[in-house]
């Protein structure tokens, strides 16, 4: 080989290279097993025989769940409120900002774990997953949308045509392929790598320090009926004492209309909390120990307060700093890293 060949060569040679570093997320990709159950979770209750995960159907979804024209002036994508760094809620807001800076009356929920997920939103309403997007891009203060006219948009897209045959088989945009392929992406949101899971899993040098050890303790006894590990809820709806907001959402009941159910809101996982804040389905608390004393002092009696904070004479769970300190590091192990920072599931 002469000189000159040997010269392109090494030119081809480092563009190759190139090429692939600055791309990890191919990489990433081509490593696609699809839906992998975590060792020390439960069954998933998302009905996958009904929409298995493919690598296409998931890239699908992800380029959908970050596309504005789902948004009625095409500005707002599912990932502007559910956002990857804070475990795919809207960090700094109490309650989530939509199109034309319109305000909502909940906190934006993270998307995470959803496949073990029964009821979803704060209150209720919705029991598929496949059905939930329909609210958030109908929704005035959200997406302000309607179906018929983003599956327009998306078929004037040269993009998606190619994308839904690689999905789907056809190049057909129908409004259960495009939900279909939006859970494909929401399953795939996984948190299972905290440093409580690895403790779990038993896996090579994950121990909890001594502070850890006695706040999972005082967890187990305090918070786990509701909280309930691994997912950290239990599925339910509960009123844990915050009493009536100044915009008096019932949670529940605005779903049954059944007095039993005032007040009542999903119990919320406790994964991720360092990303999440602020907390509560209305945000109203900006730190953990904001929410801490709300559990130690002010909890108060509404209808339906949850039996379990109503116990001692006086509602609440009695907690002193030194349970509060060793509590919150509990909580701290909580914290999942690796999902924040999954290029797999960020914006492409
Ligand atoms: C304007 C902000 C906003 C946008 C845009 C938005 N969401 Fe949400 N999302 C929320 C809020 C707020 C809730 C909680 C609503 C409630 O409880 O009533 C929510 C709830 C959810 C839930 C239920 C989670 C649970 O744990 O119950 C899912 C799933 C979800 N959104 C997915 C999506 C998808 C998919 C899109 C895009 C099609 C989207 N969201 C767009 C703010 C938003
Ligand atoms: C009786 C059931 C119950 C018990 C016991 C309970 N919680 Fe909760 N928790 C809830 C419910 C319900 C919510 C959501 C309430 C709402 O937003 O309206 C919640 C919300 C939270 C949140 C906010 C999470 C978020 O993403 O916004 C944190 C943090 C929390 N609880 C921690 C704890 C801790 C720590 C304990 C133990 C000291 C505990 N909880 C005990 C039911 C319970």
């Amino acid at each position: 080989m002469s000189k000159k060949h040997w010269i392109i060569l090494c030119f081809l040679g480092l563009f190759i290279l190139a090429c692939k570093k600055d791309n990890p997320i191919k990489e990433e990709i081509e490593k696609f097993l699809g839906f992998q159950k975590p060792a020390n979770f439960p069954q998933p209750a998302y009905n996958f025989a009904n929409n298995p995960v493919t690598k296409e159907g998931f890239e699908l979804g992800r380029a959908l769940f970050y596309e504005p024209r789902l948004s009625r002036n095409n500005t707002i994508t599912c990932g502007s409120c559910h956002i990857q760094s804070s475990a795919f809620t809207q960090h700094g807001h109490d309650v989530s900002h939509g199109i034309d800076d319109r305000l909502g009356t909940r906190n934006s929920p993270p998307i995470m774990n959803l496949a073990w997920n029964k009821a979803f939103m704060w209150g209720g309403g919705v029991y598929d997953l496949d059905l939930q997007p329909i609210t958030p891009i109908t929704t005035h203060e959200e997406m302000d949308e309607n179906l018929e006219n983003v599956l327009n948009k998306i078929r004037a897209l040269p993009k998606y045509t190619g994308m839904f045959k690689s999905a789907f088989g056809t190049e057909e945009v129908t409004t259960a392929r495009f939900m279909k392929a939006l859970s494909q992406f929401m399953v795939m949101c996984v948190s299972s790598n905290s440093k409580y899971d690895k403790i779990m899993r038993k896996e090579a040098g994950a121990v909890f320090t001594a502070d850890e050890q006695a706040g999972y303790v005082l967890f187990k006894d305090k918070c786990a009926s509701c909280h309930a590990e691994p997912l950290f809820t239990d599925g339910s709806f509960r009123n844990n004492g915050l009493g009536i907001s100044p915009v008096n959402d019932k949670g529940l009941y605005a779903v049954t209309l059944m007095e039993t159910d005032k007040y009542k809101f999903k119990v919320p996982s406790l994964r991720n909390l360092q990303y999440t804040a602020p907390y509560m389905h209305d945000g109203r608390f900006l730190s953990l120990a904001g929410v801490l004393e709300h559990y130690n002092s002010e909890v108060q009696a509404t209808p339906n307060l949850d039996p379990v904070l109503n116990q001692n004479g006086k509602p609440g769970i009695a907690l002193n700093e030194d349970q509060k300190a060793k509590l919150t590091a509990f909580l701290n192990t909580l914290n999942d890293k690796e999902f924040i920072n999954n290029k797999m599931l960020s914006e492409q």
